[in-house]
């Protein structure tokens, strides 16, 4: 089955241009010149031909951070990965890098084994897997390289949550130094744990049980003090170090001198930490703000509305744009903490919604277009061992395609979205463009506001390392 996409701009992580795209079977086969090739299916040769006017034609998104299905506070992320990738493919998402656990205690290799069997042939796109190493132990640290020869080429490790997720400074140390030497990278939830729990603690002895206390009792101070502990332990280990879920403008000063400073020293943030705030969201009234707990937690306004975090992003210090996609409905899960914040389940369910709400940015004049495609796809690909399968429209890249409508627009409702929950974070919001078609490996998935793929279509992806340290 061919295809061929014509009249659209094809958009890169340097560059646009009109040109038409042809794609066979699963891949991208040319990137021709507008004109190159005649415009009916039958003259040009191909079985379909898609017409992009008024369209940016984009590599489809790769959502580096989500969380299917993870188990937490007693209950687990409502999105199955059989949802929670058909939510990705109706926000032109096409690849995930989901987390499999490993907590104290735990073989990794039962516990990866484990995280492939939620995922096959479930997924309606391509996913692949970090590894949460919860337990670093000498039996975890030899599963590392065999993990690696597998595709597992990332780790990430917890300065936060003592007792479920939570690394101490040499477990850490030990973990870096192992990645130094089989070219894995480590990425770190950075929040003193340690501190919080016991901020959090007092909070709840005072009778402070809102949700709301969840924010105030995770300074954040205590996001930059980690930050820089990490990279510090980096250095002595001589390895990368990659900053998951960046909230603070303090952690954010911390990459900044260490990227100034020459050192392999990267991070993503997530839309919510762009868009929603302490104050608004997590102290909304009543229990509403349970909707809003997530950790690192929502910064204050006095925060957010410097726009550091979009400066980041223009700069590159902060590289990608992840969903930290864990979504838990209110009714049953988020209730789990209505007499006590530490009780609700961290979290918050977005993987549908990134690229959209990134292409706000687009809209409101903060990033450019090219940088939307580098921080949602190229980077993602390059940094997570990707690219060039994906990430890209190349000749020879899979056909994971977006055909982007600039002059639509996308109502974010809880009404319409397609993720496992009974609320949306983004209630009410109104983005400036709209996700026209996606395909996936060849296939149509999302066209004409309909879904047409199935779940196992999407396949396992073994990464390699990380472009940025070759
Ligand atoms: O609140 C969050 N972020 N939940 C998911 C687990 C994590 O730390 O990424
Ligand atoms: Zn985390
Ligand atoms: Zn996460």
């Amino acid at each position: 089955m061919t295809t061929l996409i014509k009249n659209g701009t094809v958009v890169s992580a340097t560059g646009r241009h009109a040109a038409e795209v042809l794609v066979d079977g699963t891949s991208i086969v040319a990137v021709m010149a507008p004109g190159s090739a005649p415009a009916q299916a039958a003259e040009s040769g191909a079985d379909r031909v898609i017409d992009a006017t008024g369209k940016y034609v984009v590599p489809g998104g790769i959502d580096c951070h989500t969380h299917m299905e993870l188990p937490f506070g007693g209950t687990f992320a409502s999105d199955t990965f059989e949802i929670g990738t058909r939510a990705a493919a109706w926000g032109g998402t096409t690849t995930i890098i989901d987390f499999a656990v490993q907590k104290t205690g735990e073989n990794v290799r039962d516990c990866l084994d484990l995280w492939h069997s939620k995922a096959e042939g479930e997924c309606a796109v391509d996913y692949a897997f970090h590894m949460i190493m919860g337990g670093v132990d000498d039996a975890a640290l030899k599963e590392m390289d065999s993990l690696v020869d597998e595709g597992i080429t990332s780790f990430k490790l917890f300065m936060a949550y003592p007792g479920v997720f939570y690394s101490d400074d040499g477990q850490i140390l030990r973990a870096m130094q192992k990645a130094a030497n089989n070219g894995a990278l480590i990425t770190m939830h950075a929040e003193n744990g340690i501190a919080i729990d016991v901020l959090a603690e007092q909070a709840a002895a005072r009778g402070q049980t809102d949700p709301v206390y969840h924010g105030i009792t995770r300074p954040s101070r205590m996001e930059g003090e980690a930050t820089n502990r990490a990279i510090q332990l980096a250095l002595v280990a001589g390895a990368p170090v990659y900053f998951v879920h960046l909230s603070a403008s303090e952690a954010l000063e911390r990459v900044a001198e260490a990227r100034d400073a020459g050192h392999n020293v990267f991070a993503e943030t997530c839309p919510q930490y762009l868009y929603l705030n302490l104050e608004d969201h997590l102290g909304a009234p009543g229990f509403a703000g349970a909707g809003y707990v997530c950790s690192p937690p929502l910064r204050t306004k006095e925060h957010t509305h410097h726009n550091d975090l979009w400066r980041g992003l223009r700069t590159n210090d902060l590289a990608i744009v992840a969903t930290d996609h864990c979504p838990f409905c209110m009714k049953d899960q988020k209730e789990l903490g209505k007499d006590d914040f530490r009780a609700i389940p961290n979290g918050i369910g977005g993987v549908e919604h990134r690229m959209d709400l990134i292409y706000q940015g687009v809209a409101m004049g903060e990033l450019s277009l090219e940088r939307w495609v580098e921080t949602c796809s190229t980077t993602p690909a390059r940094m997570f061992g990707l690219y060039p399968q994906k990430g890209v429209i190349a000749p020879g890249s899979d056909a994971d395609i977006v055909l982007y409508d600039p002059m639509a627009k996308t109502e974010i409702s809880v009404d319409t979205h397609h993720m496992s929950m009974d609320y949306s974070a983004y209630e009410g919001y109104t983005i400036d463009g709209k996700v026209d078609t996606v395909m996936s490996k060849g296939r149509v998935l999302i066209e004409d506001d309909t879904y047409h793929g199935e779940k196992g279509h999407g396949a396992y992806l073994r990464r390699g390392l990380s472009t940025y340290l070759q």
